[in-house]
């Protein structure tokens, strides 16, 4: 029988990438979360393993099987993925930020378990902002040359386009790519099909890709060496 490998473009190369999404405690019981399911994630790790790289696979909630050839590290909040992202990619060549990370947690975590009050009265949450891995990842980097890739999940409204609003996130984000995904309409979160476009720091188009998350996959690898 014919074997079909992949070209070992990828190879001697260490890269990181992030998947799945983080859950922020309240109490011992409840989180804040979000509905990411990592498919992204573990299809860019796959391929780059399938490609001849040394993947760690950071992983935040995910409950799918681990990828053939790569180092799992299972995380679930949004500290420890920066601390587990950070550990991995002091020698990284390329980080990859594809997890959906919590832009708030609970200013506080109970320690035991949170009881509802007899007379139904509301309640407000006070939330804190999380640090910006990727923007952190980005300037300055933690190993020269290293090549920092973000992912936007964006859906267009009255300020702009998905374009534009993910034209601006580039700007700001200081990541040499970042992978705007159409959301909504069936599109995107928990989809087996992915429209993507891929902008560099200045927001400009390098590659637009359609397919499933392997062919996405596929396609944030070819303009990561692209870039060198
Ligand atoms: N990201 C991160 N740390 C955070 C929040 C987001 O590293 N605390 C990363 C994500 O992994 C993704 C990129 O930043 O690669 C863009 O995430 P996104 O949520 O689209 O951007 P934000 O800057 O959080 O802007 P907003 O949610 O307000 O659109
Ligand atoms: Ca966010």
């Amino acid at each position: 029988a014919l074997v079909r490998t992949a070209p070992q473009d990828l190879a001697g190369r260490h890269v990181v990438v992030s998947a799945g999404g983080t859950r922020e405690p309240l109490d011992p019981v409840r989180y804040l979360g979000n509905r990411s399911s990592g498919r992204q994630g573990y299809a860019l790790a796959r391929a780059a393993a399938a490609r001849g790289a040394q993947v760690t696979l950071v992983a935040a909630n995910v409950t799918l099987p681990a990828p053939d050839g790569v180092a799992v590290v299972p995380v679930e909040t949004s500290a420890e993925l920066r601390d587990a992202v950070r550990a991995a990619a002091k020698d990284a060549d390329v980080v990859v930020m594809a997890a959906a990370v919590a832009d708030f947690r609970p200013a506080t975590s109970a320690e035991t378990k949170i009881k509802k009050d007899a007379d139904g009265a509301t309640r407000a949450l006070e939330l804190v902002q999380t640090t910006d891995i990727l923007a952190e990842l980005s300037a300055p980097r933690l190993r020269a040359g290293q090549l920092v890739v973000g992912f936007a999940a964006e859906t267009g409204d009255a300020e702009g386009t998905v374009l534009d609003h993910g034209r601006a996130k580039a700007r700001r984000k200081g990541a040499d790519l970042l992978v705007v995904n159409a959301v909504g309409g069936g599109r995107g979160f928990g989809t087996a099909d992915n429209d993507v476009t891929i902008l560099d720091g200045n927001g400009d188009v390098v590659a637009v890709a359609a397919g499933s998350k392997d062919d996405v996959a596929h396609a944030v690898w070819d303009a990561v060496l692209l870039r060198g």
